[in-house]
């Protein structure tokens, strides 16, 4: 071989070696805003990574926040794909035109609830999971306090939770934003707000993220702390004294949902990643983060600890109307102003 050739022989091999980094480049990016907890979002991007060598940028936020975000950029959308968090805020940016319409060929896979999302949002947003809304409590402070256990809504209005309950700001918050409006749903609107002025007396702190009342409660710094109840199943299977509550009365739930944003610069990956979120394998990934919701797709595996919604209370939790931006609003506004704004 000429020295020539040789040279030619030796660029080729480099050439080569140095296509594989630049293939797994060659995927691109993607920006995604990721709304459940963040031991799920972590590990869930990582395997959209190895499975596909798309590069992925995840921001954790809180749904009510994430739709503000994505909201504020409407202009300039930064994020590609909404991934997670309760389903009403993502109605709401598919009523307020900020995400985008897709028909993914996987959805003949998924439960008639998520794809019953899909179709009153006109296809901008769909179901991925769904999880039923309670409390949990610390059976180690109970105790301490003498306290008779909760098994309703009505018992957190009690005196003796007098600064014992946390729950999140359904500004910031699916998770609260599911309460006020299960609330509403299950008392009629006058009772409900009675109510919820009377639990503000007992509330020790409105949290910006839905599951935190859930970790609070485990360690005791809140004796009840309201999230959905698959939240306090991943605290009670680490070992923390907590009893979790499908109040009597009856209670709401979410359809954790995902959609792609209006504008997307990364648009073939995000409907990349919108197809490999509803399979079977990327769902299985909850149960191994010890996310105990209930999937979306029929073939996924139900985590064994999953509260299965057979055996709670449910009510028929309106998504479109609860998911509007005027009702929404409607809402929200006399919480702030006849229940946050109230003397503790
Ligand atoms: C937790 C739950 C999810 C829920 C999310 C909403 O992560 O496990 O099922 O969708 O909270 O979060 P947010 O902070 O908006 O209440």
């Amino acid at each position: 071989m000429t020295t020539h050739r040789r040279l030619l022989a030796t660029g080729f091999a480099l050439g080569l070696t140095a296509l594989l980094p630049g293939a797994a480049a060659a995927q691109g990016n993607l920006t995604v805003y990721c709304s459940v907890q963040e031991e799920w979002c972590r590990p869930m991007m990582q395997a959209f990574e190895r499975a596909t060598g798309v590069r992925v940028a995840m921001t954790r936020k809180s749904s009510g926040e994430t739709m503000t975000q994505i909201r504020a950029e409407a202009a300039n959308p930064r994020g590609d794909i909404w991934w997670g968090g309760t389903g009403d805020p993502h109605m709401q940016a598919a009523e307020e035109n900020l995400t985008e319409e897709y028909r993914s060929p996987r959805m003949a896979d998924l439960h008639p609830w998520a794809t019953r999302q899909a179709e009153q949002a006109r296809f901008r947003t769909i179901g991925i999971y769904a999880g039923a809304l309670g409390y949990s409590y610390n059976t180690t402070e109970l105790a301490r306090r003498r306290i008779a256990a909760p098994t309703c809504w009505a018992d957190l209005a009690k005196p003796e939770f007098r600064g014992e309950i946390q729950v999140a700001d359904p500004n910031t918050s699916g998770t609260a934003y599911t309460m006020l409006a299960t609330l509403l749903q299950v008392m009629g609107e006058e009772p409900a707000f009675t109510f919820l002025s009377a639990m503000h007396r007992n509330v020790n702190q409105y949290t910006r993220s839905g599951a935190a009342p859930a970790r609070a409660a485990a360690t005791g710094e809140t004796l009840v702390g309201i999230t959905f109840l698959h939240d306090a199943v991943t605290q009670k299977i680490a070992g923390a004294p907590v009893e979790i509550v499908a109040p009597c009365e009856g209670t709401g739930y979410e359809i954790g949902s995902m959609s792609i944003i209006r504008g997307a610069r990364n648009m073939e990956n995000a409907r990349r990643f919108y197809d490999w979120a509803l399979t079977p394998e990327a769902q299985a990934i909850a149960g191994q983060a010890n996310s105990y919701q209930l999937p979306s797709n029929r073939n996924a595996p139900i985590p064994p600890q999953a509260p299965r919604f057979e055996n709670i209370r449910l009510i028929d939790y309106d998504f479109a109307r609860w998911g509007s931006a005027a009702e929404r609003t409607r809402v929200i506004s006399p919480w702030e102003r006849e229940v946050r704004a109230g003397a503790r």
